[in-house]
């Protein structure tokens, strides 16, 4: 028989005894399935984004820094406040000496600028006037040794200039385009971002009911998830349960059928037992017979070689005495009746239960689901007023008005911008194209007289290349004389302005003075109180509204909107959480059909425990059993007899024992050898109840026990099951309403109802102003004042190369060495 089985319940209880342990400590334990999935929203307030501005680097920036060293340099006095303040509140009282100490560095390079404006052009014009007289502009009158060395060296000055000169005019046409292409975009973006602005607090509405709309994301998932969360809760319970209740129906099948194989044999004990002893005393009087028979038959004296068989004769009566074998009467009594349960359909119907609970539990929780669903499948009230309760309208309206206003009055200066732009970009392409041309002609001078003097070498009289050459630097010079002015006055103008928003605008912009200047009271006159044109909060300031704006703060809390506006107010749905929390703690199974011992199998396993069956003393049976049923082994008394019957010499007494042994083999066929039969089962029987019954009475014990804890505890801890899984499943469920809140605040507090756009705008503004235009502005004139003054050297030294490029002739030493020794007629710039 199966011997370990006894086991079985008590690691049962233990295991049971620790998942109690656990269901309590770790009551929050959800599998992977208690992970809440990742909801997908869409997102919102993307169009009033502005698209951040910025400066990319590129190969003018070193260019750039030169130049706005070079305007720190100019302007080192700090942002004007007083001046600034007094210029926009009374034009009128604004004091020159201010105006002129503040912009000094600008004086003097004012002065700079009238200075070359009256000196060059004069110089111009007397060398004008005396090339005229044939006076100047000569040519060389004696060729000597070092006169070679001079040339040279003059020739590679003026070179050099050059094309330092190419370098700044290349730079300056560059500048120039560049400051009209951004010049054009950054002007026609005001609009659009005043525009895109306008919408910053009027779309809000709207896009808050989009966000309120969504809810119904996690409601679908919800209610989605709450179909199918009876037959969830059930599985999951089955699932932990089966661990415990599989082992235990197994157990009790095997259980059964034992009780039945103990039954069977105590049975068998009993109907042989009885056979037996039933028996016993016909075959006891039958074997005396045949005895009495025999001894007179071997004692007679004609009996011959009857010794043996006379001493095995004796030996013919009863070995074992089955009237001394305990009686089973008494427990078979108490057992009469058992088993009254048929186990193995009993544990098929738990079974089956059993493996109902899913659907079981699906059907007791239909009520609160629906309830559920139907709470669910409404909009919280907070949620729903998101939108409605934005106080945005009055705002809005300001909002709207500041901007038209804004854009209506920005127009026409726009416009001009525009129109004079274009003139700068049309002057500075001239100017710049005649700087070119100067270029142009020295280096086509330098190149013919080049040209011209290596001819010389080898032959003297062709010398027109030199001329030639002559000319076209004497063009050169022309030309720069002639447009000196201009340039000075392009430079002048540009500078001064491209300089002045630098200095006075984009420094102060960058440090965040500007700000700081604009929120002092009385700097701004009181039309242009921004602060007040904003709307912005009583106690923001605008470096700080700009600052928190930068940062991404709400609207709210820049805005002077209606301070009982909290989008955590409308977002808060502890109500809804907290009603939802409550159904679920109404979830219930009811276990009591899993009973797994039903009350007939209890009855069976209590009499079964109370019979006794253990304390027979089944040895008693045993030693019957060891004994032999007749002390002499009668077939061998049979043959014994045989044999003496043949040997015999008196044939009667030969007969008399053929007879009796005859009769003997008679008896051994019908009476012994039946009753042996029985012999055999009654070993068997009993040989199986001494090993077993102990066994099965323990198993029997044990399983009641088992049985009856499991009684109570299977619905504790499925209860705890159920508690731990709609807990999970209720987390899992906030767990949507969390990442819905979570979101839908990101998108309130930052993309919809933030007032990033409004730095956005402000930064934006700053960079296509002083990165974009001011700086190749700024670049420009700069290139184009490289190239101006770079001029005077390019003139002394095209007019001193000149003369050693013409023709060399005798004259009178009166004039050698002088300049004033004219012999040309014309002079290229006469023309002009
Ligand atoms: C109970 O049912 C399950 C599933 O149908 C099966 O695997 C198991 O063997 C059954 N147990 C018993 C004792 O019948
Ligand atoms: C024992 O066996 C005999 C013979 O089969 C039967 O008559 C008797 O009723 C049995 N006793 C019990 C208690 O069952
Ligand atoms: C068998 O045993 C019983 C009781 O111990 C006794 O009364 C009876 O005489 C015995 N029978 C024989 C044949 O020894
Ligand atoms: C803007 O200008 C247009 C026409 O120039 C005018 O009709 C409109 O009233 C102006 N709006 C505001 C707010 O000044
Ligand atoms: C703007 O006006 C408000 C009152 O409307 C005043 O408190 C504030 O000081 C003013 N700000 C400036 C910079 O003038
Ligand atoms: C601010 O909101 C409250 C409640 O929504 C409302 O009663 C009040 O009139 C609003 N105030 C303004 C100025 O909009
Ligand atoms: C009783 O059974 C045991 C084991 O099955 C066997 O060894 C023994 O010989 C049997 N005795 C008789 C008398 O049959």
């Amino acid at each position: 028989m199966r011997l370990p089985r006894s086991l079985v319940p008590i690691t049962l209880l233990l295991g049971l005894e620790l998942a109690l342990c656990r269901g309590q400590a770790a009551s929050q334990y959800c599998g992977p399935q208690g992970q809440a999935e990742k909801l997908h929203f869409t997102r919102l307030g993307k169009g009033r984004w502005l698209d951040p501005q910025t400066q990319p680097p590129g190969s003018l920036d070193p260019l750039y820094r030169m130049v706005r060293g070079f305007l720190d340099m100019v302007q080192l006095n700090p942002f004007p406040e007083g001046l600034i303040r007094v210029a926009l509140n009374e034009p009128s009282s604004v004091r020159t000496s201010d105006v002129v100490r503040y912009e000094a560095g600008y004086v003097v390079c004012a002065v700079i600028a009238v200075l070359f404006l009256l000196i060059v052009p004069t110089v111009g014009l007397c060398f004008c006037c005396c090339r005229f007289r044939r006076r100047c502009g000569g040519r060389i009158k004696v060729e000597h040794k070092s006169m070679a060395c001079e040339r040279g060296s003059l020739m590679s000055f003026l070179l050099l200039i050059t094309l330092l000169l190419l370098t700044g005019v290349v730079c300056a046409f560059i500048t120039n385009q560049r400051t009209h292409d951004e010049v054009g975009p950054g002007v026609r973006a005001v609009p659009g971002v005043l525009n895109s602005l306008q919408g910053l607090v009027s779309d809000i509405p709207q896009e808050l009911q989009a966000v309120a709309d969504q809810f119904s994301i996690p409601q679908n998932q919800v209610l989605e998830e709450l179909d199918g969360v009876g037959v969830n809760l059930g599985s999951t319970i089955h699932t932990q349960l089966r661990g415990t209740v599989y082992p235990m129906l197994a157990s009790l099948q095997r259980l059964g059928q034992d009780l039945q194989v103990s039954l069977d044999h105590l049975q068998l004990l009993n109907s042989s037992t009885v056979y037996l002893q039933d028996q016993q005393e016909p075959l006891s009087s039958s074997l005396q017979d045949h005895r009495h028979k025999l001894l007179s038959l071997l004692q007679d004296a004609q009996c011959q070689g009857c010794a043996s068989a006379l001493s095995h004769s004796q030996l013919l009566e009863l070995g074992a005495n089955f009237s001394q074998v305990p009686s089973v009467k008494s427990v078979l009594q108490k057992l009469k009746g058992v088993p009254e349960a048929n186990f193995s359909n009993m544990v098929q119907k738990d079974n089956s239960t059993f493996n109902t609970l899913p659907v079981l539990t699906a059907l007791e929780t239909a009520d609160i689901v629906q309830e559920l669903k139907e709470k669910v499948a409404q909009i919280p009230e907070e949620v729903k007023t998101l939108s409605k309760g934005f106080p945005g309208s009055e705002a809005a309206d300001r909002w709207r008005r500041a901007l038209v206003e804004a854009e209506n009055s920005s127009r026409p200066y726009l416009h001009m911008i525009q129109r004079y732009e274009r003139y700068r970009w049309i002057a500075g392409y001239v100017l710049s194209s005649v700087i070119l041309l100067v270029v142009i002609c020295n280096l086509l001078g330098l190149s013919l007289g080049l040209w011209g003097i290596s001819a010389r070498e080898d032959s003297s009289h062709i010398e027109a290349k030199g001329e030639a050459g002559a000319q076209f630097l004497m063009a050169g010079v022309g030309l720069s004389f002639l447009f000196s002015g201009p340039f000075i006055l392009l430079i002048f103008a540009t500078f001064l302005l491209g300089g002045n928003i630098q200095t006075l605008v984009c420094r102060s912009w960058e440090s965040q003075e500007l700000y700081q200047f604009a929120d002092t009271p009385g700097n701004l006159p009181p039309s242009m109180n921004l602060s007040h044109l904003l709307g912005l909060k009583k106690d923001v300031s605008i470096p700080s509204a700009y600052q928190q704006c930068k940062e991404g703060a709400p609207l709210w809390k820049v805005l002077q909107l209606n301070d009982s506006y909290d989008p955590e107010k409308h977002l808060n749905i502890n109500k809804y959480t907290t009603w939802l929390q409550e159904q679920m703690d109404n979830f219930n199974i009811d276990m009591k059909d899993l009973d797994l011992l039903n009350e007939a199998a209890k009855r069976d396993l209590e009499t079964f425990r109370s019979s006794g069956i253990q304390k027979i003393d089944y040895s008693g049976f045993l030693t019957q059993v060891q004994k032999p049923m007749v002390k002499m082994d009668v077939l061998k008394l049979v043959k014994e007899l045989e044999k003496l019957g043949q040997a015999q010499t008196d044939s009667a007494l030969g007969q008399q024992l053929k007879q009796e042994a005859q009769a003997l083999q008679t008896l051994y066929q019908e009476k012994i050898l039946p009753q042996q039969t029985h012999v055999v089962t009654l070993n068997q029987s009993a040989r199986a109840l001494s090993s077993s019954a102990s066994n099965v009475q323990l198993l029997v014990s044990e399983t009641l026990v088992t049985s009856n804890s499991l009684k109570t505890e299977l619905p504790i801890r499925a209860h705890w099951i159920l508690r731990n899984e709609s807990e999970c499943f209720l987390n899992r469920e906030m767990a949507y309403f969390i990442q819905y809140r979570d979101w839908a605040r990101e998108m309130v507090t930052e993309h919809i109802a933030t007032c990033q756009p409004l730095s956005e705008a402000l930064d934006n503004g700053r960079v296509i102003l002083c990165d974009l235009i001011i700086n190749p502005w700024n670049a420009f004139w700069f290139c184009l004042a490289w190239c101006t003054f770079l001029l005077i050297p390019s003139i002394i030294f095209a007019i001193k190369t000149t003369k050693h490029f013409r023709p060399i002739r005798k004259r009178l030493s009166f004039w050698e060495g002088l300049d004033f020794c004219p012999d040309y007629p014309r002079l290229p710039t006469a023309r002009g």
